[in-house]
């Protein structure tokens, strides 16, 4: 599975974390985050991966900021996506089940490396499941297409 990550200046350390703990689980990541700590703007790494996933570059999405709100904010403007932060792994596990999430983010100021790791586990464990939330999830583009 081919993952698009990125990230900003506040999250540099835990995206190489990040990088390598799901490499060495056989995952291949895409990096498009800044790997430098100079301030840098959010938006445009949340856009990148968002980018990635929505055109099929990629199969899945991870972005971090401080909080993983404003990176998430600006991958859900871009059609198709749907960005979901989350702080534990019970809700990472969820929104892939029930919201089809395809992009998980999380605060790097927000949550820790063990818990980090656990987000990202339970989010690329889980898949959807379809059937009735298969519906809710329609009208979720329904309303990005205008149609709703
Ligand atoms: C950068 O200071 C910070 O605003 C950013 O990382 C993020 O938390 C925004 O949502």
């Amino acid at each position: 599975m081919k993952i698009a990550i990125g990230n900003d200046h506040v999250a540099v350390d835990m995206k190489k974390h990040i990088v390598d703990y799901l490499e060495q689980k056989g995952y291949t990541l895409v990096n498009f985050g800044t790997d430098s700590t100079e301030r840098a703007d959010y938006p445009l790494y949340g856009k990148a991966v968002a980018e990635a996933v929505a055109s099929g570059e990629c199969d899945l999405g991870i972005l971090i900021c401080g909080t993983g709100i404003g990176i998430s904010l600006a991958a859900n403007k871009v059609k198709g996506i749907r960005a979901a932060v989350c702080s534990e792994a019970y809700s990472a596990a969820l929104t892939r089940r029930h919201n089809n999430a395809n992009i998980i983010a999380f605060g790097a100021r927000v949550v820790g490396i063990a818990t980090a790791e656990t987000i990202v586990d339970a989010f690329l464990a889980a898949e959807f499941e379809g059937g009735r939330h298969a519906a809710r999830v329609d009208m979720i583009t329904a309303i990005e297409e205008g149609r709703l």
